[in-house]
């Protein structure tokens, strides 16, 4: 089978396509011919090389996201998934691969009108940005802005806080054309990257979901209400200002939080109920996923130099088929 692996750390094109043995499933999982595959930012941080110390190594197959269908099972599996389509998370790696083994008991059968594209682009991103709603204790009524909301999983946070009834979702992005974009999904406000802007945005927020981070992440902690939580889902402009606690501290009569939220500490039960419950909704109409682009396998290399150039407003997706 063809694969994509990392051939040398850190550019886009150290990634190689690879001919692989035609993986089986051990017991207890089964194999998948996948239809669909999630490009992620955390698959750009792998392949950077940035988390290289943390044991990923020359061969790895990137991806974590997939969705196809059933083609074999283990001993201890079920028949019966033979011939259907799931949605997988296959951890740090594996998923940009013609077949795929995952264990059967964390496979997500596919609603039957959802397309395996769109499984890839709401799933996981809309399970953290469920989560990290939930880990601001965000609450029906309550002004949500959402920093860096133009990748996947500021998209679905966006449409979950508007879904889930907030006063206001502001947001932050480049550029108007993306704002234009986010209107449509929900948010209520535009702002620039620094969090100006925004005719008639609020003046605080009770929640700020930051998927950006770096060195302003204290002017958006200023944006907190009284009793506001910023939560830090992801951190694309690295780490905040080493003074930063300095912020928090100054404004003690607040009582504001800050938080970090990782999927990692949710149960795997609880992400896969709940991405269930996503992808269900998707097929329903009622949650958006924006494509950004579909590619075949082969042009791995050209989707992450797209996402390295900052192109990408939503998810970009690699399809086997698509070759
Ligand atoms: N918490 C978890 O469990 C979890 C799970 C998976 C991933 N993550 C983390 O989430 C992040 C990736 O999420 P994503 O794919 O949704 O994000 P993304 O697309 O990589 O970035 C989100 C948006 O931030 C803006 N941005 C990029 N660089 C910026 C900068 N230097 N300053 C200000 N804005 C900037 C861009 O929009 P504009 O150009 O429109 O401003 C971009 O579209 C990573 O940090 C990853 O590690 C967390």
């Amino acid at each position: 089978m063809r694969a994509v692996a990392i051939h040398t750390f850190g550019k886009p094109e150290g990634l190689a396509i690879v001919d692989l043995p035609d993986p089986s499933p051990a017991d207890g999982q089964v194999l998948i011919a996948t239809e669909a595959i999630g490009v992620g930012g955390v698959d750009a941080v792998i392949r950077s090389g940035i988390l290289g110390a943390r044991g990923f190594e020359e061969g790895h197959i990137l991806g974590s996201e997939i969705a196809g269908t059933v083609t074999a099972v283990g001993d201890g599996v079920d028949p019966s998934w033979v011939g259907r389509r799931v949605w997988s998370f296959t951890g740090l790696g594996g998923g940009y691969a013609e077949q795929v083994t995952a264990a059967a008991a964390t496979l997500i059968p596919l609603p039957a009108t959802l397309s395996a594209v769109d499984a890839v682009t709401l799933g996981s991103s809309g399970m953290v940005a469920h989560f990290g709603l939930r880990h601001a204790h965000f609450a029906p009524g309550e002004s949500v802005l959402v920093r860096g909301a133009a990748g996947g999983i500021g998209i679905m946070t966006v449409q979950l806080a508007a879904r889930a009834g907030a006063s206001a979702v502001a947001v932050t992005t480049s550029s108007a054309e993306r704002g234009g974009r986010l209107r449509t999904l929900g948010a209520t406000h535009v702002l620039d990257r620094a969090g100006d802007g925004g005719q008639d945005a609020p003046s605080g927020y009770d929640v700020v979901i930051d998927i950006v981070a770096g060195a302003a992440t204290p002017s958006f902690l200023a944006k907190l209400n009284p009793n506001g939580r910023m939560v830090a889902v992801g951190a694309v402009a690295g780490f905040p200002p080493a003074d930063f606690g300095t912020a928090m501290i100054s404004a003690f009569r607040k009582s504001m939080s800050f938080a970090t939220f990782s999927a990692d500490t949710v149960p795997e039960p609880d992400q896969r109920a709940v991405t269930a419950e996503l992808l269900a909704a998707g097929s329903r109409g009622e949650l958006h996923p924006v494509v950004h682009e579909v590619l075949p396998l082969e042009q791995a290399v050209l989707a992450h130099r797209k996402m390295a150039a900052g192109e990408v407003f939503g998810r970009i997706v690699l399809t086997p088929s698509g070759a």
